[in-house]
């Protein structure tokens, strides 16, 4: 498992890059070579070469094993359970730990032997059935304990029977090995303070917990947890619940071990299930009654690194808390920056588990950007601590209740914290947009059905921008046509409903529905269920096609023209909420509930002045394709007064027209026709986005040594000059100035890299100028904004002067690892082919 790109969080779900097929874009830009040269004939052309991207998704991760399902005839109740990791500082490996759990069931059929999960332990001792509880001193005879590695299961046979209604203890003593890894029950080195060190935390979720002990590991069979940790004295030991108790033991060598003793857990699933036995320091504060600790290596702690992560975590709680009207029911949450964590973040309950770059920050590291990215990585596993631990989805079909809505929460969160955080604008750019992008290739929908999730069926993919960014785009919908009200009272009466318990989607549904009916001021077209389950249950999304002069609004399923045969198409509808726009004045909202309706109030008149906008701030997860008409009076519209259009309307507007050129519903002259006016398009989130749109990273190189470079060239510089200028003006001087601007920090250098590929002279000069300041005074350090553009670019426009000075900070013993990736980086940009093969 490794953490992936989304979101402001760069972590578990890919950033889309929007590519299409190679073949697909070369023919797309000789059109734009052919239009460009009836702009030529306009205009006067301006002046040419590359720009780092973000990464391409990484693939999946490896299945987690078996999700072969428990028989139904025990359901547990209360674990005690208890660890002994056998490590001891300094001591080398390998190591290995051991362990006993007593697991008090209740027999719902007779049966004449107990099934549960365990992977990879070994028994250690008897296994023993008490029991039937109501007598005392009574036993069932284990006959034999089985291990099906590949089922992931143990099955005790038994001599005797267990008996419906009644409760038992299985009784079972386990051994594991303790490696350094990422999932179960795992070792992890570091160093601190200068001293190499070792901690043991846990990684649970999906279905690791069988790794660590036997257990029934299945979302929905929760159950309470008396934990005990045995551990060597100098470490301690955290579990989801404060501890207790903490005394001696001796081991059959005589040598002392501290037992830590956790008070009982709530009703909770296995998978939440937590340990972290460490050497580390704490910061701590109390936020309405609950102890919230952050704990790290003992340096990151003495310098400050989690301070705010400490100052947030108390606030997005109370905000949680406050907004979901459910009150978070336990006494401690413990927060650990683990090095060499897996995942960005895991929340099990009450001890929340992160990566260390996902809840640090150097205090002098004011950007937003880093800021932006612990608050929303805490936010998420914050929801999380309402939406998984407190209510979690009875089966991973469901998965979306967990992740999708801790997503939503996750921006909410990060915005309460950050207020100056653009949320709409990050949300589309972040989550909607990518997903959109990949959706239309993914056969998959939101919700799964519960029988496909069996048997080989690997658990991991479901982790996927499907189960996040869909999931929190959809919910943005949800909440988007009910009013954030009733959504979050509906959340409330869910939350309340399931407490300590499991929900399906319908559950939802079901509490969305109870709080529509109780009200008259939000009308909906059809039942909730209907509605929704039109956008969880199918795949993709549909395209809205307008005929403005007839009013006539029709849906299809968007697909890839190009990848089928034109009459191939799907038979999908969705009921579609229309947020819509009028000559700038915002329209009632209204719904498409079939295939295809008219819409009289939609159509427009002959005046070149009279257009109309849908799906307006972002309201629906599908595309609209405008007719001609319509499209050339936005296109003037936005030449001649773009503010008329929001900001998000005009990244969708402009994103779903290359999209809808693409997949082959409309030619790129259209998409073009809509890139006109880029020269007053002052948002950098907006030209991020064309810029990937026309040159993808994947084809820079293509597209350096192709026809159509010149041309491209041509015609972005010149509409990319005004804002290049107005963000060249805060360099160097005034970057701290950019502190607050959230897509600077994001995506300036991104913008600046593709200025300098493309040849802009100023953008190459800028890039020598400060990469000889650099070389004058070492110290001098170029802002980190767009350190990585000018660096390559000094290099590049450079002799093999500028390529050594590099060569010789690379080696530089001062210089950290993220300034030799840079400078790595930067030395591959030679242009200089004797200096590349050095
Ligand atoms: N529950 C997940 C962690 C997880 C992911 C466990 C996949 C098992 C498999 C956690 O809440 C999460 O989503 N973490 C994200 C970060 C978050 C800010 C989106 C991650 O680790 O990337
Ligand atoms: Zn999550």
């Amino acid at each position: 498992m490794g953490p992936r790109g989304r979101g402001l969080y760069v972590g578990r779900r890919a950033a889309a890059a929007g590519a299409a097929l190679l073949l697909a874009l070369l023919l797309a830009l000789l059109v734009l070579a052919a239009l460009y040269g009836r702009c030529r004939r306009e205009e006067a052309p301006p002046p040419s070469l590359r720009a780092p991207g973000p990464a391409a998704p990484p693939p999946p991760a490896a299945a987690a094993g078996s999700v072969r399902r428990l028989p139904r005839h025990l359901l547990p109740l209360h674990y005690d359970l208890e660890l002994w990791p056998r490590v001891r500082p300094g001591q080398a490996g390998p190591f290995a730990f051991s362990g006993q759990v007593n697991i008090t069931v209740r027999c719902l059929r007779d049966t004449g032997a107990a099934v549960l999960h365990s992977s990879g332990l070994r028994s250690h001792g008897a296994a023993a059935v008490r029991g039937p509880l109501s007598e005392p001193g009574a036993a069932v005879e284990v006959a034999e304990l089985r291990h099906d590695q590949e089922g992931e299961v143990a099955v005790l046979e038994l001599r005797g029977r267990l008996r419906a209604g009644h409760l038992y203890v299985l009784q079972l003593g386990f051994q594991g090995r303790l490696e350094e890894g990422l999932d179960g029950l795992f070792l992890s080195r570091y160093t601190d303070q200068g001293q190499s060190s070792m901690l043991i935390a846990s990684q649970m979720e999906p279905t690791y917990a069988r790794r660590v002990y036997p257990c029934f590991d299945e979302p929905a069979m929760k159950a309470t947890f008396n934990i005990r940790i045995i551990h060597n004295p100098s470490y301690v030991a955290l579990s989801n619940m404060p501890a207790i108790d903490v005394s001696e033991v001796k081991d059959e060598n005589g040598s002392l071990w501290t037992v830590t003793t956790f008070n009982t857990s709530l009703k909770m699933s296995t998978y939440l299930t937590a340990f972290v036995i460490c050497d580390f320091n704490y910061v701590t504060r109390t936020e309405r009654g609950n102890e919230i600790r952050i704990w790290a290596r003992k340096e990151a702690i003495k310098n400050g690194y989690v301070d705010y992560a400490l100052n947030i975590t108390g606030s997005i709680f109370a905000f949680l808390e406050d907004i979901l009207n459910v009150s978070y029911p336990l006494p401690k949450t413990d927060l650990v920056a683990v090095p060499g964590f897996g995942a960005g973040g895991m929340e099990n309950w009450g001890l929340i588990i992160f990566q260390e770059a996902a809840l640090m920050n150097l205090p002098s590291e004011e950007f937003t950007i880093r800021k932006a990215m612990i608050a929303s990585v805490v936010s998420h596993e914050l929801g999380h601590q309402w939406f998984g631990n407190l209510v979690t989805m009875n089966w991973w079909n469901d998965l979306w209740l967990n992740e999708g809505l801790a997503s939503y929460f996750e921006y909410l969160g990060a915005t309460f914290v950050e207020p100056k955080l653009p949320l709409d604008k990050i949300f589309y750019a972040h989550i909607v947009q990518p997903v959109l992008r990949e959706d239309s290739e993914i056969a998959r929908s939101l919700s799964e059905s519960e029988d496909k999730i069996n048997g080989s069926f690997s658990l991991m993919s479901l982790f996927d921008n499907i189960t996040y960014s869909k999931g929190a785009s959809i919910t943005w919908m949800l909440s988007g046509f009910l009013t954030e009200k009733l959504f979050l009272k509906a959340l409330t009466s869910y939350l309340k409903e399931f407490s300590f318990s499991n929900a399906n989607q319908d559950d939802l549904w079901t509490h969305i529905q109870m709080v529509v009916d109780a009200q008259d001021e939000v009308q909906l077209p059809a039942p909730i269920k209907q509605i929704m389950d039109s956008w969880t249950c199918q795949n993709g999304f549909p395209v809205l096609t307008l005929n403005l002069t007839t009013g006539t609004v029709r849906q299809e399923q968007f697909f890839n023209k190009n990848n089928r045969k034109s009459t191939d198409s799907y038979n999908n509808t969705w009921i579609i909420p229309i947020s819509w726009m009028r000559n700038g004045s915002s329209q009632p909202l209204t719904w498409l509930d079939k295939s295809s309706k008219m819409f009289p109030e939609m159509q427009v008149s002959e005046s070149e002045y009279d257009w109309i906008l849908l799906n307006v701030n972002l309201s629906g997860y599908y595309r609209v394709n405008y007719d001609q008409i319509n499209l050339k009076r936005l296109a003037r519209l936005l030449e001649n007064d773009p503010k008329a259009i929001p900001a998000v309307s005009r990244f969708q507007l402009i994103d779903d027209v290359f999209a809808l050129t693409d997949f082959g519903y409309v030619p790129i002259e259209t998409a073009l026709e809509l890139t006109k006016y880029l020269a007053r398009e002052d948002e950098l989130f907006i030209w991020n986005m064309v810029l990937l749109n026309l040159i993808p990273d994947n084809l820079e190189s293509t597209l350096k040594n192709h026809e159509v470079y010149p041309l491209l060239k041509k015609y972005l510089l010149k509409r990319m000059l005004p804002i290049y200028h107005y963000y060249a003006g805060f360099i160097p001087q005034n970057v701290d100035a950019l502190e607050d601007d959230y897509f600077a920090q994001a995506y300036l250098e991104k913008f600046m890299a593709t200025a300098c590929w493309l040849g802009l002279q100023d953008c190459l000069d800028l890039s020598s100028e400060l990469f000889a300041k650099w070389r004058e005074n070492p110290e001098y350090k170029i802002p980190l904004l767009i350190r990585r553009t000018v660096y390559c670019y000094g290099v590049a426009v450079g002799s093999d002067k500028e390529w050594n000075f590099a060569w010789e900070m690379y080696n530089h013993t001062d210089s950290d690892e993220e300034d030799e990736d840079i400078l790595l980086y930067a030395m591959s940009c030679a242009k200089e082919s004797w200096l590349l093969h050095r």
